[in-house]
């Protein structure tokens, strides 16, 4: 059963903390250095990347986490510069551009907006992949 949606609305989410807490902005990067890659609670409570810029501000697209190979979270490893699937190995770069297989596709991307009120909001990529040139693969 999926809610009813007002028109044109959308699907979107506040970030929300391993508690399930809302985030906001400040809290998140007052706890958050530039370059940082962490997890918050995403679209549909998916495990999702936030970054943050060298600038120190939040990066504007998050990553979804979960593995487009079968599906594990995959952790940032920072010494790479890559995200490394621990189960079978499957690498992204750091913009989520897969770069070594079994994965046969790039991390989906979401937006990631900072509310009027400090919320940090995630919506769905509906656009172009900027890292592949082509239509989301994934559910938008
Ligand atoms: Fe990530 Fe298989 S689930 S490489």
């Amino acid at each position: 059963f999926m809610p009813p949606k007002k028109a044109g609305q959308g699907q979107s989410a506040l970030a929300r903390d391993a508690d399930g807490l809302e985030l906001t902005k400040d809290k998140y990067l007052a706890t958050h250095k530039p370059g940082s890659r962490d997890l918050v609670q995403g679209l549909n409570g998916d495990a999702t990347y936030l970054i943050v810029k060298e600038n120190g501000e939040l990066e504007s697209y998050g990553l979804n986490a979960v593995c487009t190979h079968l599906g594990c979270v995959v952790p940032w490893n920072a010494a790479n510069n890559k995200y490394i699937c621990p189960c079978h190995g499957s690498q992204y770069d750091n913009t989520g551009k897969v770069v070594r297989g079994p994965a046969p596709l790039s991390l989906a991307l979401t937006h990631v907006n900072v509310g009027e009120d400090g919320s940090i909001e995630i919506t769905p990529w509906k656009e172009t992949d900027f890292r592949t040139g082509q239509k989301p693969w994934w559910k938008t």
